[in-house]
């Protein structure tokens, strides 16, 4: 895989932060200081802070996504916020399945596939999550978790459709805790992840994007977006100071 031509991504995973106002500062800075235009730069951000991030960026390299969204159409869902109402109002992207939900909001990997389902019918790109807890990888059976979680989140999905899902391999015990895996266990990982998804719909090598998520900043950031499988990151914590954000973005360039 190594002479595949990458088109990196870097996105943003704000979480449960930043208000519209906040969002406003940190967008108008990226977008004065990015030097890096050639890498596709994504803020998936709080619901409440979406109109204005698309009004900041559009004509811009910078893409908005949300974190979540529900996988009916519209109808008596209090609360929810379905696919097709992110798509009316310009975001782009959705992540789906990340940890925090599958954990938190017991999300199942039935509910993800539905929400995967109805994103992309939507047309939003979705980015959805997988990754093994530290048991699992004690255990010795992170392989077989994530081939598990790829095939229940594609059950049923076009192949057709298949290359608008980006895969984000974030292992759990990485997330927000300083460790991650060692460059090449990233690597090996996510050719696993991208051979399942070739196994699974003979799409060609070049349309599969993984990301790694986990604890990504701007001193180990290079190292792993070097990796011939990875082709970009999903970062939390260090995707809300601006100068880090920053500092990982440019040093794909540098
Ligand atoms: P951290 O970068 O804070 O570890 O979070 C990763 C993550 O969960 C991104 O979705």
């Amino acid at each position: 895989m190594g002479n595949r031509s990458k088109n990196l991504i870097i996105a943003g995973n704000w979480k449960m932060n930043k208000t519209p106002k906040e969002a406003e500062i940190l967008i108008n800075k990226l977008k004065l200081e990015n030097k890096n235009p050639a890498c596709k730069t994504v803020l998936c951000v709080p619901f409440i802070d979406i109109p204005v991030a698309i009004s900041l960026t559009k004509n811009t390299s910078i893409s908005i996504g949300a974190q979540n969204c529900y996988f009916e159409n519209y109808g008596a869902y209090t609360g929810e916020i379905s696919a097709e109402m992110l798509k009316v109002i310009g975001v782009e992207y959705v992540i789906i399945g990340h940890s925090e939900r599958r954990i938190y909001f017991n999300e199942t990997d039935e509910q993800i596939n539905k929400k995967i389902k109805s994103a992309l019918n939507s047309g939003l790109k979705v980015i959805l999550c997988i990754g093994e807890t530290l048991q699992e990888r004690q255990n010795n059976i992170i392989g077989e978790k994530l081939i598990i979680q790829i095939k229940n989140a594609l059950n049923q999905v076009a192949e057709s459709q298949i290359a608008n899902i980006i895969i984000a391999y974030e292992p759990i015990w990485a997330i927000g805790s300083g460790r991650t895996p060692n460059k090449a266990e990233i690597n090996h990982i996510c050719e696993i992840i991208r051979n399942t998804v070739l196994n699974i719909s003979k799409i060609s090598a070049e349309k599969i994007s993984i990301l790694y998520g986990g604890s990504i900043d701007s001193k180990n950031a290079k190292e792993i977006l070097a990796q011939p499988n990875v082709d970009g990151g999903l970062v939390g914590g260090a995707s809300l100071d601006i100068e880090e954000f920053l500092k990982i973005i440019n040093c794909v360039i540098n």
